[in-house]
C-alpha cells in the first residue's frame, strides 16, 4: 500500500508518516527543507526497514513543483492508496493590518497545493475505483477567530476544495475527507506559554485518518472535526 503525505517532515504530517509506517505502508514525503526530509528519511527507514520511503523536496505553493512531485512519485508507483494534502502554512494576522501579499501566499500554500496535486494523482485511483484522499482544512475552516485573518480565509477555501472533490468522485469509488483539527501541538505551537495537554497531540489527527481509512469502502467520513478537550483557544 502507498501513501503520499505533502508536509510530512514535522507535526501533523509526521505524526500520519510514522502511524502509516508502522502499519507497513510506502511512504512519498515532500517538504521545503532538504535537510529535514533527510533526516526525516534516514529516522523512518531505520525505524521501518520493510517499507519503501520516496522523499522529494517540494515547494507545494509552486505548481510546476508539484508536477515534478507528481511525476516522481509516478515513475516509482503504479498504485496509490492515499494522498493526504496536508503542507500548510499559518500566518496570523487581520485582513485590514496583514502585509500585501498574504492571502495570495497562503491560498498558494494552502489551497492551490491541494487542487494541483489532487489534479495530478486522482486520475490513477479513479482508473482503479479505489483510493482516498484526505485534506487537512480546520477548525478554521468553520469560524472566523481573532487573528485568524488570511489563513483562516484559505482554510475555508480548502473546505469548499474538499467537499466538491468529495461529490465529483463519490460514485467513481474513491473516498474524499474533510480533516478540521483544533489547536494541535506542533512548530506552529513553539514557544506558547501552555501545557502540552492543553492542545491535542499531532498523533490524535493521525489516529483519526487511520480510523477513517478502516472503515469499509462502503461509508465515508466526510468531515472529521477535533477539539482539544477543553474546546478551542
Ligand atoms: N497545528 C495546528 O494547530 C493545526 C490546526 C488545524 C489545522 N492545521 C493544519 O495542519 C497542517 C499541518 O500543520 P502542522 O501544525 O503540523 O505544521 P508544521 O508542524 O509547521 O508542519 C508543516 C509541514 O508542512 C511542510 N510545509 C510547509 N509549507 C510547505 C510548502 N509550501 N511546501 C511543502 N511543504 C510545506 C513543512 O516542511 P517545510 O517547512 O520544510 O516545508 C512541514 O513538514 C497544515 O495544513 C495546518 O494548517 C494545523
Amino acid at each position: 500500500m502507498n501513501i503520499i503525505i505533502t508536509g510530512g517532515t514535522k507535526g501533523i504530517g509526521r505524526a500520519i508518516a510514522e502511524k502509516f509506517a508502522q502499519q507497513g505502508f510506502n511512504l512519498a514525503l515532500c517538504a521545503r527543507n532538504a535537510n529535514d526530509l533527510k533526516a526525516c528519511k534516514k529516522a523512518l527507514a531505520a525505524a521501518y526497514p520493510n517499507i519503501q520511503v520516496l522523499t522529494k523536496k517540494t515547494d507545494m505553493s509552486k505548481p510546476k513543483q508539484v508536477s515534478a512531485f507528481a511525476a516522481y512519485i509516478k515513475k516509482h508507483w503504479k498504485q496509490i492508496d492515499i494522498l493526504v494534502n496536508n503542507a500548510g502554512v499559518f500566518l496570523p494576522g487581520e485582513i485590514l493590518k496583514e502585509k500585501e501579499g498574504t492571502l495570495e501566499s497562503q491560498i498558494n500554500t494552502n489551497l492551490y497545493s491541494a487542487y494541483h496535486l489532487s489534479r495530478a494523482i486522482a486520475p490513477m485511483m479513479v482508473r482503479r475505483k479505489s483510493g482516498y484522499i484526505f485534506n487537512m482544512c480546520s477548525i478554521a475552516s468553520k469560524i472566523a477567530y481573532p487573528n485568524g485573518g488570511s489563513y483562516s480565509i484559505s482554510k475555508f477555501a480548502l473546505y469548499g476544495f474538499s467537499k466538491v472533490l468529495r461529490e465529483e468522485l463519490k460514485d467513481k469509488g474513491v473516498r474524499v475527507s474533510a480533516i478540521l483539527p483544533g489547536a494541535t501541538w506542533s512548530a506552529s505551537w513553539a514557544g506558547v506559554d501552555l501545557p502540552k495537554k492543553r492542545l491535542m497531540q499531532a498523533n490524535d489527527i493521525a489516529e483519526a485518518i487511520w480510523g477513517a481509512w478502516q472503515m469499509s469502502t462502503s461509508a465515508v467520513m466526510e468531515e472529521i472535526i477535533l477539539r482539544p478537550q477543553l474546546g478551542d483557544l
